[in-house]
């Protein structure tokens, strides 16, 4: 059975059942400050499972796009070096909210399984919970009972809290559970040793396919299980694992899924998968690693040095150094595998293939970059070897080649090994919890769990048609941020936007009469609005206004009804490839990211400022849609975001059906004619294949041209108001340019004059050839000049020069390089004590030294120093 048709059998057999088949959510999380990246098939029902919202479908069925790289289900060190770990993988799930519990869960796992899949049932286990004494948690009894219709009893197996009591991070859902693990060992094994001793211990033959979760409880802050009001259920199969298992495989890269992808690698290194243990760990990295990066670059992570950014960095480092040392990818690799992957998953996750040109082009450069470090950091390996002189690389040094050169500690321990050195790893460690406890400090925020007030009230928002409304607090808690406490409060009914789809949050009031309290920001988690204050009111319980700050909302509409705008025409004027990567919008400005290869030209950005103020002078109207079923809206010709989640219904923004049609949550103006006037200020580079602009709206936009038209007018005044002031600016560089030249010939011209003073002012003392002079001089770079080419024409040269460089002293010493030697005499040495005198210090080398110094009038001083010391040295005998 191929991989696709186990997929499509999963689905299939759900929606038999009436489940409902959703897309994958964005593998990388918005709006949820527990989680960076979706870890299991559960997280977008995360509100359905809390009693947040309601869900439209009780039953529910998908196939999740997952990460487990970070957080408490992380799994990345094992990918590679064994063969069924994954940091992407696919999660087969389906969901009951307060539907169905055990009974069908179970039933129809089994089914699924062995009926459909038609695997083998003597080969099966189930575990169950075994209850957990600290937590006052009894024993799955229930679902023991229900297994035993399908198993015999010595095939159902305890397990303790760490394997059978599944809970998605700190915080949030959770519940017993009980999973299925199967024995794909050789018969010859099953004999020797029953499959019940290796269940839950790291076999790679005795794994475990399917997960069914009983979600019953809520983990809160305080580490305390609170009931949830419903019962659901929450299951997840390995896609990866379970195709294997029916392929009968021995290694989830043995199967469909991964057959392509690892023969494309072996091909690119003229290598052969299974045959060397070190080259197969690194194919399997690669092979796995290519599609961490590649689905989380096309939902919108770009690599970065910061959260999601950087996890995804460092996947792709592990990758790209496993090619370098193992596979010989000198050059840029990873990049051409995308074409491969997208074609692959063109029907499953559409996103990718839709921007398979994007995304390896941002590969193919982080590679390039971190391939350069690499090298460099190599290099630095070859001085950390000269200096690890006990045969041990010290932690600090290991930690160095880590944060600087983005070398992982295997990598290090690896050279080191070549190298004939050990790594102190427990002194790595060190460093590494010292820059995790500086980077948690500098983030610090911990909230407490949530106190309930009005446990029934649905939280709707009313901001499209009001800015002001009666409303009162459901719920609150306390937030440490950074040593300072501040609230977050939800409401019944609330006119606040809380920030997202770039939009910031509003801000403003809420009026208990005698009482305001201000909200200085409007945030969301998952589908909850949270008010930020930064004091509770008296009375937790009563009525009031909640009012927005309507001044600041009407300017952040200008700039995303704007951006809506802009969006368009960057399409029309650049082309169909422009994706939005991100955007920021607020009352002061409008931030744009998209994907574009090249930079906006000067001529581009006419343009697009062009068709923008045209349209905001058709003063189109706002159309606004909402609840438009998706299909309807696509139909429409809306743009949707890739990495966003869309549910069934949508909200549709549209301003000129031909023009601008986007799906969109945010607040807009009422036609475009509020906008008044847009005006780019800058155009950059963000990442590979993404270009930012930046743009003004409304006041700002005039605010923008009144300073620049200031600016000209003030360049005007200055000429006295010519007619072409282009012109005379030009003419008064050109004029300056010449002028600068006759300068240095006159500078040129006097400093021949005072040479050939000098050459006539020598005085011989033996050998030696002695000028002593008070100058007058233009700059330091004509007493240069002279210093040396004296040194050419006179032999024996001993030259003490006390110079007045247009108001600043300045001391030069020059010897012939005979004198240094024969007459110990040092020009460094002989500077500095002359630069006492002019209150200043310098230095240089034995024949040639200059200083600087505040004192005009303590050149003659120097200079009697210089001849006291000349003469004394001359004297003496050598
Ligand atoms: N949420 C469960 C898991 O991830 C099914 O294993």
């Amino acid at each position: 059975m191929e991989a696709k048709v186990v997929r499509q059998k999963f689905l299939e057999f759900f929606e038999s059942k009436n489940h409902k088949i959703v897309p994958s959510a964005p593998i990388v999380v918005q709006n949820d400050p527990t989680l960076m990246f979706t870890n299991a098939g559960m997280n977008q029902f995360k509100d359905y499972f809390l009693g947040n919202k309601k869900a439209e479908f009780t039953r529910i069925a998908d196939t999740q796009k997952c990460l487990r790289v970070s957080g408490k289900h992380n799994d990345l060190e094992e990918v590679g070096l064994d063969t069924y770990h994954h940091t992407m993988f696919e999660m087969l799930g389906n969901w009951s909210f307060g539907d169905y519990f055990k009974k069908e869960a179970i039933s129809w796992a089994w089914e699924l399984l062995t009926d459909v899949y038609g695997l083998p049932k003597e080969r099966m286990y189930a575990t169950i919970f075994e209850g957990d004494a600290s937590e006052e948690l009894e024993r799955d009894q229930e679902a023991f009972d229900l297994w035993k219709q399908f198993l015999p009893e010595e095939r159902i197996l305890n397990g303790n809290k760490k394997d059978n009591f599944w809970e998605m991070g700190d915080t949030g859902p959770c519940g017993p559970c009980s999973e299925i693990h199967i024995d794909l060992r050789p018969q010859s094994d099953v004999d020797k040793v029953s499959g019940a001793e290796l269940v839950n211990q790291d076999h790679p033959l005795v794994i475990e396919i399917w997960n069914l979760v009983f979600i019953q409880f809520n983990r809160l802050a305080d580490g305390s299980l609170k009931n949830l009001p419903q019962k659901h259920v929450d299951t997840g199969m390995g896609f990866e694992r379970l195709a294997m298992a029916i392929q009968g495989k021995q290694s989830n890269y043995d199967s469909d899924v991964f057959t392509p992808m690892i023969d494309l690698i072996a091909s690119k290194a003229n290598l052969k998968y299974g045959t060397d243990h070190k080259t197969d760990v690194a194919m399997r990295v690669i092979a796995d690693h290519i599609r961490a990066i590649s689905f989380t670059i096309a939902d919108g992570q770009l690599p970065s040095n910061a959260k999601a950014g950087y996890v995804i960095r460092r996947i792709l480092r592990r990758a790209v150094r496993y090619g370098y040392t193992f596979m010989g990818f000198q050059e840029p690799t990873l990049h051409s595998l995308v074409d491969l992957l997208a074609d692959q998953f063109k029907d499953v996750f559409p996103e990718l293939y839709a921007q398979k040109d994007f995304v390896a082009k941002v590969i193919k450069e982080e590679e390039t970059s971190f391939l350069r470090t690499l090298e460099k950091g190599l290099k630095r390996f070859e001085s950390i070897k000269t200096d690890a002189k006990d045969g041990v690389v010290k932690g600090e040094v290991a930690f160095e080649l880590y944060d600087t050169y983005g070398f992982p500690l295997d990598l290090t321990s690896l050279i080191a090994k070549e190298n004939q050195l050990e790594v102190d790893e427990k002194g790595f460690t060190a460093e590494m919890t010292k820059q995790k406890e500086r980077s948690k400090s500098a983030a610090q925020q911990s909230a407490g769990d949530w106190i309930e007030l009005d446990a029934e009230a649905e939280g709707v928002f009313v901001g499209y048609d009001e800015s002001e409304t009666v409303s009162h607090i459901t719920k609150y808690r306390e937030v440490n941020q950074k040593g300072k406490t501040i609230y977050q409060l939800v409401l019944d009914k609330t006119p606040f936007y809380a920030e997202s789809g770039g939009q910031v949050g509003d801000t403003g009031y809420f009026d208990f009469g005698a009482e305001k309290v201000s909200v200085f920001d409007t945030k969301k988690e998952n589908d909850l609005i949270i008010h930020y204050t930064k004091e509770l009111p008296s009375d937790l319980n009563a009525e009031f206004k909640a009012v927005v700050n309507l001044k600041k909302r009407k300017l952040t509409e200008n700039n995303h009804s704007a951006t809506h705008l802009l969006h368009a025409a960057l399409r029309q004027v650049l082309g169909d490839h422009v994706q939005q990567k991100g955007s920021l919008v607020n009352d002061q400005v409008l931030r744009f990211d998209f994907s574009h290869f090249s930079k906006v030209t000067e001529e581009e950005i006419r343009e697009i400022e062009r068709i923008v103020n045209h349209k905001i002078r058709e003063n189109i109207s706002l159309d606004e849609k909402r609840n438009v079923p998706i299909d309807q809206a696509k139909e429409m010709g809306a743009t949707a975001l890739f990495g966003e989640k869309y549910g069934d219904f949508v909200r549709v923004i549209t301003f000129d059906r031909d023009y601008s049609v986007e799906l969109c949550g945010g607040t807009h103006v009422g036609a475009t004619g509020s906008i008044g006037l847009f005006k780019i200020v800058s155009e950059s580079s963000v990442a590979a294949g993404v270009r930012r602009i930046e743009a003004v709206t409304a006041d700002r936009a005039e605010e923008y041209f009144n300073g620049e038209m200031d600016l000209l007018s003030q360049i005007k005044d200055l000429l006295k108001n010519p007619k072409d002031p282009v012109k005379i600016i030009q003419s008064l560089m050109d004029e300056k340019q010449q002028l600068q030249k006759q300068i240095e010939d006159i500078n040129i011209e006097k400093a021949k004059g005072v040479k050939s003073e000098l050459i006539k002012s020598a005085v011989k003392e033996g050998d030696a050839n002695v000028i002593m002079a008070q100058v007058s001089l233009p700059n330091a770079e004509v007493l240069k000049q002279i210093s040396f080419e004296l040194k050419n024409e006179v032999e024996g040269l001993i030259l003490i020069l006390a110079a007045d460089l247009s108001g600043k002293p300045m001391l030069s010493v020059m010897l012939d390089d005979n004198i240094v030697k024969d007459k110990d005499i040092n020009a460094s040495q002989l500077v500095r004590e002359m630069a006492r005198e002019i209150k200043g210090g310098g230095g240089g080398q034995p024949f040639y030294a200059t200083a600087g110094g505040k004192d005009l009038s303590g050149l003659s001083a120097a200079l009697d120093i210089a001849k006291v010391e000349i003469e004394a040295k001359l004297n003496s005998k050598v």
